[in-house]
């Protein structure tokens, strides 16, 4: 597959070149970020393959996010994620990805039980999924499980709003905050998390004045999802970029491409031409010396 013909080299050189200045993208990197009102952008990734190909679009973070629920595994939603499902999709990210940020979501009911088991779980994430902070879902009342993971040394980004782990409750993917009440619940919701230690914060799906005055309280960065223009960063998801997945389509997602039918028109093009004969041809094929050939079909008259 990657022979290094002088074509290959190339892009790979080229590939490294645009490296050589770039540095690992930090907790205090992003921090920074706010006060330099240079956005944050995100992405989530799920394998090596893709994390390979947002490292080199330069995004900034790559969230592992349990949304591979839906995007990899087809399921409903995003609650039947299991641990070990994050661990193996994280450390495939971390092996593509050499400088964005890593951010490994902690699934449902690993954290919500009691703070230890956020602890151990999110522990977990770096030690075994090689990410380097985690995320969770949940305002004022995780606020205790925030300070006891980062009090064990490891980053936390929060996620407030539209929290797909908690679906049944909210009773599907809908915006949140938008009524005045609810509003003022996630303000307080979001001043919570950073005091009890988180870094950053996701607002999924929240009116954007909601996502503004958030924005604008907090001295961390808020990356918005859904949530308006004014947030400290955008993420999105892979496939909903890509136009490859259709089951759900919220409608702050922005294709920025649509490969879906590009990808069935070569999945077409090979099967016709395996069923037509014209592929492999010779270029793919492994020859042998013209002696080396003679002795074998010698060898089969014995
Ligand atoms: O799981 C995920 O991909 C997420 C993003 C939508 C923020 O949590």
């Amino acid at each position: 597959m990657t022979d290094g013909t002088p074509k290959q080299r190339i892009g790979r050189d080229k590939a490294e070149g645009m490296e050589m200045n770039r540095k690992k993208v930090s907790v205090i990197d992003l921090q920074s970020r706010k006060q330099s009102g240079q956005p944050i952008s995100m992405l989530t990734a799920y394998d090596y393959t893709g994390a390979l190909l947002v490292d080199r679009a330069e995004i900034d973070v790559i969230l592992i996010g349990d949304s591979l629920g839906m995007v990899i595994m087809g399921l409903e939603s995003t609650v039947p994620v299991t641990m070990e499902e994050m661990l193996h999709h994280c450390r495939a990210v971390a092996q593509g990805a050499k400088y964005a940020h890593l951010v490994g979501d902690l699934p449902f009911l690993s954290y919500q039980v009691d703070p230890r088991e956020g602890v151990r779980n999110a522990g977990r994430l770096l030690k075994e999924g090689h990410v380097d902070s985690v995320k969770l879902e949940g305002g004022r009342e995780m606020a205790a499980t925030v300070r006891a993971i980062v009090d064990a040394g490891i980053p936390v980004m929060g996620h407030i709003g539209l929290t797909p782990q908690s679906i049944s409750k909210l009773g599907g993917f809908r915006a949140q905050g938008r009524t005045a009440a609810a509003a003022r619940r996630l303000v307080d919701d979001a001043v919570a998390l950073e005091d009890a230690g988180c870094y950053a914060v996701v607002l999924e799906a929240v009116p954007a004045p909601v996502a503004a005055v958030i924005t604008q309280k907090l001295q961390i960065p808020t990356i918005g999802i859904g949530a308006g223009p004014h947030c400290d960063g955008q993420v999105l998801v892979f496939h909903d970029i890509l136009g490859l997945y259709d089951k759900v389509q919220p409608r702050f997602v922005k294709g920025y491409a649509q490969l879906q039918q590009p990808i069935i028109d070569a999945f077409t093009a090979f099967r016709e031409d395996v069923v037509n004969h014209r592929f492999p041809e010779d270029e793919h094929s492994f020859a042998m010396k013209p002696d080396e050939l003679e002795a074998f079909y010698h060898s089969l008259k014995e």
